[in-house]
């Protein structure tokens, strides 16, 4: 009875030591845990990462997608939020989903010493979003490659010659916000109705809707596609290893991206999203970009420009409207025109 009686006491002090144990470490876990998802290169993501541990000693999950992949996954975790920083990928559905409160306003310390069109960004989002980078939209052709197609594509008009059926590529701007930025560029340069009509045109020479916007640069690189629209920076990459490309900043004028970060709402370690974000936008962690091969124009002025970035004062830049094209309403309703009306389209 009395061995009875102490067996019981010993499970009850065993089961309350276990449940101080989860306890404990659950804490530890809020208090050195990171959830951020990642909408750059692979390369650069893992970067900031490990950067970020060794500072902090805080333990970062990371995970790498394409912007629309990570705006859908955001959004579709709003009740239970999993992630506590978005960081990198272009800005359209980060403005998005400002406009949806599925992320949370925050004004850094570091905001004084950004760009002016990182801090447009920033108001233009109600503090909800803000810049990190900017790079401009363009195309490469694989130089051995071009040479049997007898054209030599400098305008984006020039890529809906039937010399290049099939010799194209390019992203879904569902998944990528590198070819949403296409679909708003080609808008804003053409009008809707034109731009809808050169999109169909142009879908007669892609090969494939890739699900990341630098996949047809690395696509070009490997040779296996002779054209591959990209952000022009993602195209320098593949210079820089080598490969056989020429970059092209399209003769009509050409859009731009202002990648971004935002806090998720309701993140689970919000100090430490917070932490991240005043880091991020410091010159010591913005030049972990060009360290890892990427060559955007970083936000905080006191960062250096990669010597390889694309010069954005000698490119013809369009005048991009980023609060229309980031809003929910525009950019739910152009991606779905798209859908029906170009992506699905017999060739
Ligand atoms: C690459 C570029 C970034 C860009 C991102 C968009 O990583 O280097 O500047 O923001 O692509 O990715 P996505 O796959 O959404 O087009």
């Amino acid at each position: 009875m009395k061995l009875t009686k102490n067996f019981a006491a010993a499970t009850m002090l065993a089961g309350v030591a276990t449940a101080f144990s989860f306890l404990s470490a659950g804490t530890a876990q809020a208090q050195g845990a990171l959830v951020m998802y990642c909408g750059v290169q692979e390369e650069w993501c893992r970067a900031m990462t490990t950067a970020f541990e060794r500072e902090t000693g805080i333990k970062v999950a990371m995970t790498r997608k394409s912007s629309g992949e990570i705006y859908a996954q955001v959004k579709a975790e709003a009740a239970n939020p999993r992630a506590d920083i978005w960081w990198g990928g272009t800005g359209d559905p980060h403005m998005q989903a400002a406009e949806e409160d599925l992320t949370v306003e925050y004004k850094s310390p570091k905001n004084e010493e950004l760009q002016d069109w990182a801090v447009r960004q920033w108001e233009q989002a109600k503090h909800r979003t803000i810049g990190i980078y900017s790079g401009a939209l363009g195309f490469g052709y694989n130089t051995e490659l071009i040479k049997s197609k007898g054209v030599e594509p400098k305008c984006w008009a020039d890529l809906l010659t039937p010399k290049l059926k099939d010799e194209v590529q390019m992203a879904d701007p569902n998944s990528s916000g590198t070819a949403y930025t296409l679909l708003a560029t080609i808008i804003q340069i053409m009008g809707e109705e034109k731009g809808f009509e050169y999109l169909k045109a142009l879908h007669k020479n892609v090969n494939q809707y890739t699900k990341s916007g630098a996949a047809p640069a690395k696509a070009m690189a490997l040779g296996e596609t002779t054209v591959g629209i990209a952000f022009m920076h993602d195209i320098v990459t593949m210079v820089v290893d080598k490969a056989p490309i020429k970059v092209v900043a399209p003769c009509e004028g050409t859009g731009y991206e202002i990648g971004s970060m935002s806090i998720i709402k309701g993140a689970k370690n919000m100090d430490n999203a917070k932490k991240f974000y005043d880091w991020a936008l410091t010159p010591a962690a913005q030049k972990l970009g060009a360290e890892a091969k990427s060559y955007q124009v970083p936000s905080n002025k006191s960062t250096p420009v990669p010597p390889e970035a694309p010069k954005l004062n000698e490119i013809k830049l369009i005048n991009f409207d980023f609060a229309k094209y980031g809003s929910s309403e525009e950019r739910k309703r152009l991606l779905s025109k798209w859908d029906n009306e170009v992506k699905n389209l017999p060739k």
